[in-house]
């Protein structure tokens, strides 16, 4: 039984599993907090002499140990849990903890990492973490579905480096090498060229970035959607706002009280459809405010999202934006140019509360054209000769888009870093536990 469960059992003898958190053992009574995922409740047993089995089971607890407890729920009004405490019968130990834990409240970041699975035991609000993305994950699919996608599985193992070969790690294999995919990039496109009209995936990315900020991981899950036969790329972005809608309706719906509670957080469903500004416009708007650093030309750097997103939030209350038309130059070779304006791609980057959540494009699927742009690049045709044979025999257009799964949750919790957004981080210099 839960322990959330226990108000409907008053008076009745009921099991609990659950953990130790706390033991006050005074000189007639005894007291022992019990928590499970669900809340917490307290034993109170009193002491009864030397032949008291139980008093001396008490006695040996120690913190955090797994513990099953029989007992009688009871009402006292001196307990602050909703007026009800256990009485104990039985207390059997399934599993003992060390009597010294290794982490306690005042314990640092990084520690509290090496222990992460105790940190995010001790702390129902890490815990929630987990059952929000379930949500929004299901909410995603469940719209995917709707619409028509078939979710794909694309290998993470790869002869050659995906995209750009840059940031890709490299690894042994049967005496050659192998590479992680930084993205399943080329094969939701082939999954297009193989007949699979629309694509949804959801994978482990990596990336062999040696970058040390709050939002980036050198492994990752991302949700990936392609999209065939799209008019351009407005198609894929309508897409994305009504998927992302979608799935933060189920999550205000099923865990906005206990989002607000234990992140001071509101989760709102953004209103249809999300503003969009060309990548041109967002810079003058920037100007006009009077930012403009040097360098900041052609792209935004986090800086200037963020300045970005506060002036749009201002300007139409909308806390996501999309930015489009980013010069090609900043832009890897697969995505498709503007026809009036070929410096430009017809791409997006998707920004929640000036945080990057998605790139996403409108693709070159004309065999030539993406063989002068890869060209342009420096890409040399032959080690991703297969993903460019899937352009060869009648490729329909498409588009799609990647968002970061962990991005997501950050944002919408309020978390400062994605190294609390995922439960085992992965960074340079984090490869454990
Ligand atoms: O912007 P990215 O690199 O785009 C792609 O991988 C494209 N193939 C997607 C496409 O369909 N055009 O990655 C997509 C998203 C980012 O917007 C961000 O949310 C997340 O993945 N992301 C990361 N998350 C955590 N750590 C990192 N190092 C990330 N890099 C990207």
């Amino acid at each position: 039984m839960l322990v959330r469960e226990l108000p409907e059992h008053l008076g009745r003898a009921v099991t609990v599993c659950g953990w130790v958190q706390t033991l006050r053992l005074q000189r007639r009574m005894q007291f022992v907090l019990v928590r499970d995922h669900s809340g917490t409740v307290q034993l109170a047993h009193r002491r009864g002499g030397q032949q008291d089995l139980l008093e001396q089971e008490l006695e040996r607890l120690t913190p955090e140990s797994a513990v099953r407890v029989t007992g009688r729920v009871v009402a006292d009004d001196a307990v602050r849990l909703g007026g009800l405490e256990l009485v104990p019968e039985a207390v059997e130990v399934l599993g003992r903890a060390e009597p010294r834990l290794p982490i306690d409240a005042h314990t640092g970041p990084e520690q509290r990492l090496d222990w992460r699975f105790l940190d995010v035991r001790r702390r129902p609000q890490a815990q929630l973490l987990f059952a929000v993305q379930t949500t929004f994950e299901a909410g995603l699919r469940a719209f995917a579905q709707a619409e028509g996608c078939t979710e794909m599985h694309t290998p993470k193992l790869m002869g050659s480096a995906s995209e750009s070969g840059a940031e890709v790690f490299e690894l042994g294999y049967f005496g050659r090498s192998a590479y992680l995919a930084q993205s399943p990039q080329f094969y939701k496109q082939m999954a297009i060229a193989a007949g699979i009209d629309r694509v949804f995936e959801v994978g482990p990315v990596f990336r062999a970035e040696p970058s040390y900020t709050a939002r980036h991981a050198t492994e990752f899950t991302g949700v990936d959607v392609e999209l065939a036969w799209t008019a351009g790329v407005e198609d894929v972005m309508d897409f994305e706002e009504r998927m992302l809608t979608h799935a933060l309706a189920l999550v205000a719906e099923r865990h906005g009280a206990e989002i607000r509670e234990h992140f001071g957080v509101e989760v709102t469903v953004p209103q249809l459809p999300f503003p969009r500004l060309a990548m041109a416009e967002a810079q003058q708007l920037l100007r006009a405010e009077g930012w403009d650093p040097e360098g900041a030309k052609a792209d935004l750097d986090p800086e200037g999202e963020r300045r970005l997103a506060a002036l749009v939030q201002q300007r139409t209350g909308h806390e996501f934006v999309f930015v489009t038309h980013y010069p090609a130059a900043i832009r890897p070779f697969y995505h498709a140019r503007s026809a009036q304006q070929p410096g430009l791609t017809l791409s997006f980057d998707l920004l929640w509360k000036g945080l990057e959540i998605t790139t996403g494009a409108q693709r070159e699927h004309r065999h030539e054209v993406l063989l002068r742009q890869a060209a342009e690049k420096g890409l040399s045709p032959e080690p991703m000769r297969h993903y460019l044979d899937a352009f060869r025999f009648g490729c329909p257009p498409h588009g799609g888009f990647g968002l970061g799964l962990a991005r997501v949750l950050m944002v919408l919790l309020g978390l400062e870093s994605i190294r609390e957004a995922v439960f085992l981080f992965r960074g340079p210099n984090r490869l454990t536990p």
